[in-house]
């Protein structure tokens, strides 16, 4: 592959299996429209790539077709887009089946069962490669290319073959399993040796770069040493390569801001009031999948109806779902198994004019789901198994005010950084109803302790901060470069407590 001449490309490439936009149908004069796409990558790598002169590669979330008129890269928010197209039997092999129906669950603890099929990894494989040609062309010399999560483990080694002069990164967003059960993969060799082709691999927790390890040492008798290995290619060189844990985050400063709008402030009360007004809202917000703990959730607010330790008159769970990999069986069985008991405890606890569950299957502007979280006094996250869980970092940033509670499952990588969370295991539904009744009791003064604490971590800890931490890793001499570094200023989390002090606002 050839290097562009000195001066052409880009030196930040960001190559993630979805453009941060999907397609969305075209404008009356044929034109494409866009809206963003869904899921905690979006969320992001948006802000870094907005503040950064760099390139985004990616699958525009839709078939391509011969006429396709966006094949061309383009700018759209802010950004450099380069569309990678994939044919409508690629989706269904590479993002239906390799990725979610094969590596998905098996990174998730198998809560459904993984398939192996050869056809969907061919797939992987050679959409992988269309990925990697897309990056090299337009990645400057000596550019740093940032490859993104488990649908695109291949491409840093097919990069490094095709241009050994880029330097590569890739992030894992989800949990990278435990060699028991990476070993089921019948191609746990090559994705090992496809990622690594990067010179630093990223996880969300140090528990997912020992596992990485780990299936080095089982598989390929590398000897992990200092959070990396050193491996060896085909001419006899060496080379190595780290792996250590960035945990991810949000842009903490640009959600606060949100919440704190006007209109955000007037629409939440407004949902409160078209919600009737009830003593407690309890949310949920998740993509329709079945690692969220969803059906777990509404089986534990459902007994507690029943118990009578929530009052159906003055409670109401609104759930967000909003739909995800719709094509995928798993999905739509979960879809028709959440649906049904909705409509079962709204049978059994609803009267005219309230549900107790307010389901709703879209997806939101960030406006709206900012005014939800300042809406909610209670806010679950009860995922069975989950990288981060950006929700509940989101839910932090936006609750200025100091109120609310947060239950948090123990499975999801937050829960490392959020010890002031109420700690949840999803499974034992005894243990949730009481998680879920301590934070519905939990006076105001209790709720400002243990937010004041989380949102510090949450405004020191920002996604700028994350992406700077991963890229002067992997290159110290971008240190000064990417924005983000801990030594500036950011949040105002100090000046937020004496103005709560001042204000005299329940110090109960
Ligand atoms: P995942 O990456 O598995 O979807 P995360 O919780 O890490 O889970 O990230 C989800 C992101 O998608 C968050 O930024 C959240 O606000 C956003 N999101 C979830 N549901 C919706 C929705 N219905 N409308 C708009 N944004 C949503
Ligand atoms: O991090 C998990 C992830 O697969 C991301 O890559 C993506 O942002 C999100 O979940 C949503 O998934 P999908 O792109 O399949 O809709």
């Amino acid at each position: 592959m050839p290097v562009p001449p000195a001066g052409e490309g880009y030196d930040v490439v960001v190559v993630a299996n979805r453009l941060p936009v999907d397609r969305d149908g075209s404008h009356p004069d044929g034109s494409p429209r866009w809206r963003r796409s869904p899921g905690g990558l979006v969320t992001a790598l948006e802000p870094v790539m907005q503040s950064q002169d760099g390139a985004w590669v990616g699958w525009s979330g839709a078939p391509s077709t011969a006429e396709e008129e966006v094949s061309e890269p383009f700018d759209e928010g802010g950004m450099r887009l380069v569309p990678v197209g994939l044919s409508g039997d690629e989706i269904t092999g590479f993002y239906e089946g390799f990725s979610n129906g094969t590596l998905w669950p098996l990174y998730h603890d198998v809560i459904v069962a993984p398939e192996y099929h050869r056809t969907w990894w061919e797939d992987y494989v050679r959409v992988n490669e269309r990925f990697a040609a897309a990056a090299a062309d337009v990645a400057a010399q000596g550019a740093v290319v940032w490859v993104q999560d488990y649908q695109l483990q291949l491409v840093p080694a097919m990069l490094r073959a095709a241009r050994p002069d880029l330097s590569i990164g890739f992030f894992n967003h989800i949990p990278f399993p435990p060699y028991e059960i990476f070993a089921q993969l019948p191609w746990r060799r090559q994705v090992l040796e496809g990622l690594l082709g990067a010179d630093l691999v990223g996880f969300q927790r140090p528990a997912d770069a020992q596992n990485f390890l780990r299936a080095c040492r089982r598989s390929l008798k590398l000897v992990p040493r200092h959070q990396g290995v050193e491996v060896t290619a085909a001419d006899g060189s060496q080379r190595r390569v780290r792996a250590s844990a960035f945990p991810i985050s949000i842009d903490t400063a640009a959600m606060e801001a949100l919440a704190r709008s006007e209109p955000v402030r007037a629409r939440a009360a407004e949902i409160r009031e078209h919600l009737g007004n009830p003593d407690t809202v309890i949310l949920g917000v998740d993509r329709l999948d079945y690692t969220k703990g969803i059906g777990h959730r509404i089986k534990a607010f459902a007994e507690l109806l029943d118990d009578g330790l929530l009052a159906a008159d003055d409670t109401v769970l609104l759930q967000v779902a909003t739909p995800s990999r719709e094509r995928v069986e798993q999905y739509r069985l979960l879809r028709e198994d959440i649906e049904l008991q909705v409509g079962r405890v709204n049978g059994a606890h609803g009267r005219i004019g309230h549900s107790v569950v307010q389901y709703l299957h879209h997806s939101y502007g960030r406006e709206e789901m900012a005014a939800m979280f300042q809406a909610a006094d209670v806010m679950l996250v009860t995922s069975l198994r989950d990288g981060m869980n950006l929700v509940a970092k989101e839910y932090i940033a936006s609750r200025h005010d100091e109120r609310g509670a947060l239950v948090l499952s123990e499975f999801t990588g937050a829960a490392d950084e959020l010890g002031q969370a109420i700690h949840v295991n999803p499974h034992d539904i005894d243990g949730l109803k009481a998680a879920v009744v301590q934070a519905v009791v939990m006076s105001p003064r209790e709720q400002r302790r243990r937010m004041r604490s989380m949102r510090r971590r949450v405004g020191e800890h920002d996604v700028q901060r994350w992406a700077h931490d991963f890229l002067t890793t992997l290159r110290p001499d971008l240190a000064g470069q990417v924005p983000g570094g801990a030594d500036e200023a950011r949040g105002d989390d100090a000046e937020d407590e004496h103005a709560g002090q001042a204000r005299g606002e329940d110090h109960r």
